[in-house]
């Protein structure tokens, strides 16, 4: 069908130059013929679609910028200073990105308060390196990433060390991925296998200069993993401090004295 309503056999193709293939024939001189990427744009869309598959970021936060980044939320004058100083370093950060990314010095936002917004910033960070600048930045979750190494432990039973798939695979994925967010760093002690992959990951992500964008709800020196990765953390981020806020309480607040407001006609 097309949009007149007659039946064609020729298929509809949203765009007629490249078929919705993304290329396009163009002919030349002595009828000799090239390809060329259509004007469409159908091969960026497709390599931007694959970024943000790619990206793993969860749903509740893609489509989220920094731009879109409240400050006004916070109840006092000093949260509404952090989160405006946070959201700054966050807008250059993603502006300056190509020289920052030479120095491989990632951020690290902590508040030891949950629902303060650290994810929130550190993902709209990633989604506006990938919209605005093409980089591949990837999302994980500190436990997403030992579960994902765990599983390889049983891939290894079953098919054997020198099968792919192995651990060493996938810390080699992990360190080279170029913007890497790891959300929730943890402040709970965790066993030595877990300090041991923690360190090979942020090792490697330190000597190749990849950046790493944490959250976590301690500052970077209580953070109760190794000293070895203690130290490369400090060396690889910037600390930045959120406040000790939880904004869907405050919102819920704000909502709940509103409405008391409206039912006592003030
Ligand atoms: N400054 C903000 N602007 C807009 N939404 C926010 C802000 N801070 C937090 N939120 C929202 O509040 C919720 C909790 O934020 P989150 O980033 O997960 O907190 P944290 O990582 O500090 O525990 C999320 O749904 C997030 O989108
Ligand atoms: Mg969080
Ligand atoms: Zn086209």
């Amino acid at each position: 069908m097309n949009g007149s309503g007659e039946t064609t056999a020729e298929p509809v193709y949203k765009c007629p130059k490249c078929r919705d293939t993304g290329w396009e024939e163009v002919k030349g001189e002595n009828d000799y013929t090239f390809m060329r990427e259509c004007s469409c744009g159908l091969l960026q869309r497709q390599k931007m679609d694959r970024k943000l598959k790619f990206a793993a970021i969860p749903k509740e936060f893609q489509n989220q910028t920094v731009e879109s980044f409240m400050t006004d939320c916070y109840s006092t004058p000093q949260n509404r200073e952090l989160a405006q100083m946070a959201k700054i370093i966050a807008k250059r950060y993603v502006e300056q990105f190509e020289e920052i990314q030479e120095t491989g010095k990632g951020l690290y936002f902590y508040s030891s308060v949950k629902g303060s917004g650290k994810t929130r910033l550190a993902v709209s960070i990633a989604n506006d390196l990938i919209r605005q600048k093409m980089i591949s930045a990837k999302f994980a979750t500190t436990l997403q990433i030992l579960d994902q190494i765990k599983a390889t432990w049983g891939e290894i039973k079953k098919a054997g060390p020198e099968e792919g798939g192995s651990e060493q695979q996938l810390v080699n994925d992990i360190i080279s991925v170029p913007v890497l967010v790891i959300d929730d760093i943890g402040a709970e002690n965790v066993k030595d296998w877990v300090n041991e992959r923690f360190y090979n990951i942020l090792n490697g992500r330190m000597i190749e200069k990849r950046i790493t964008i944490f959250t976590s709800n301690c500052r970077i020196e209580d953070l109760k993993l190794d000293e070895r990765i203690v130290n490369r953390i400090i060396k690889m981020a910037l600390p930045i401090e959120f406040p000790a806020e939880s904004i869907r309480v405050s919102l819920a607040r704000k909502e709940n004295s509103d409405l008391l407001d409206r039912l006592l006609g003030k």
